[in-house]
């Protein structure tokens, strides 16, 4: 008898499990139903906060040479422990960790790999602010039984099978594509049970909203400046609209209001970050938001190139982000294109503004 609602699992085995044809996704629900149950096991220990007493530093600092919290290791062993008996996986990346982590004897290697973050934003944790855990799935093409090498996991994002974000906000969800759609699921806390509640989420293609740590303007590329500076100018400028700005610090935060009204996220290439790579990391952080986005009709870009096209030469890869509604992240890309081309200059001149003499012609 059916009470109506779609759980997690009843979704997974309807998608995947009962998908006719060659490309039948074998053992990927269950191992879907797996990193659920390590979200549904980081919210609650989550939701104990400070009387949980994982709060603080762990006195130690990832391959990135930034300070872990306890609660990212605690994160990181959650997903470890609930992903790698299952037979299913080959190996796991993630930010805290410097390697690759082969499934160890005495669990059974199979045909998968699992990137992840386990806990996005986790500066949030000190004010109980938002974080996030997100995930990429992707398959391997050399034999199962050897151990998983770089090489495995160095696979453009377009050959993901699987990509979700957890959000710890006032309710717990996971959102989640396996190729069909941007789906999102909200736990049930006392039952234990995440339930389809968003279904085939679709990003406006237009948007008022930005978001950007405005902190590093100085740092930014010539297109990002003119974009943000249109935004500011609002309704006196050439876009002729008031935009909102918002910046969280969890790109799981942002990436959720995206999803859910529509908007533009920018971790853009900076001159702060080493070799203008960006802040975020390729495999775990801009690919499977990347593959969340376009499933649900937006665009992700690195400025230039589709994200989802990159061919990662690391584990822990940067990457600039720009990302959310298609019309705003096409003009962000337009004027990547103008100024490499130096057709920009009236836009981008100090001797422009909206009162300047200088003011072009015909507005964008
Ligand atoms: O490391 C990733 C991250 O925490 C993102 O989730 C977030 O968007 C960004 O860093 C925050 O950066 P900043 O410290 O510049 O606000």
């Amino acid at each position: 008898m059916q009470d109506g609602r779609t759980t997690l699992s009843k979704f997974l085995i309807d998608t995947l499990d009962r998908k006719p044809g060659p490309h039948a996704a074998t053992g990927l629900s269950a191992l879907l139903v797996d990193v659920a149950a390590s979200i549904k096991t980081i919210a609650a220990a989550l939701t104990r906060g400070a009387l949980g007493g994982q709060h603080g530093s762990a006195l130690s600092v990832n391959t990135h040479g930034e300070e872990q919290k306890k609660l990212d290791l605690v994160t990181n062993d959650i997903f470890l422990q609930h992903c790698e008996w299952d037979g299913l996986l080959a190996g796991m990346v993630s930010e805290e960790m410097d390697g690759v982590y082969a499934v160890p004897e005495p669990y059974p290697r199979g045909e998968y790999l699992l990137a992840f973050d386990p806990l996005d934003g986790s500066s949030n944790i000190d004010i109980n602010g938002v974080v996030g855990s997100i995930f990429s799935v992707s398959r391997r093409s050399a034999s199962r039984h050897e151990a998983p090498s770089e090489a495995d996991f160095l696979r453009p994002g377009s050959e993901q099978v699987a990509a979700g974000y957890a959000i710890y906000g006032p309710a717990t969800m996971l959102v989640i594509s396996v190729g069909n759609g941007t789906h999102g699921f909200t736990l049930e806390r006392d039952v234990g049970n995440f339930v389809l509640t968003h279904s085939d989420i679709r990003i406006p293609d237009d948007s008022c909203e930005f978001a950007i740590n405005v902190s590093n303007e100085r740092f930014w590329e010539p297109p990002v400046r003119r974009y943000v500076k249109e935004c500011k100018e609002g309704r006196t400028g050439c876009r002729a609209q008031d935009f909102n700005m918002r910046w969280i610090a969890s790109m799981v935060a942002e990436v959720h209001r995206i999803l859910m009204r529509g908007g533009v996220f920018m971790y853009p290439r900076d001159f702060k970050t080493p070799e203008m790579e960006g802040r975020l990391r390729l495999l775990y952080e801009a690919n499977p938001m990347s593959f969340l986005v376009e499933q649900a009709g937006g665009l992700s870009i690195t400025g230039r190139e589709r994200i989802l096209d990159t061919t990662p030469r690391t584990l822990h890869q940067r990457v600039p982000v720009i990302l959310g509604s298609r019309n705003e992240v096409a003009r962000i890309q337009r004027y990547h294109g103008e100024y490499d081309r130096g057709e920009d200059k009236p836009f981008t001149s100090p001797l422009f503004n909206e009162r300047s003499l200088f003011l072009p012609e015909t507005p964008v």
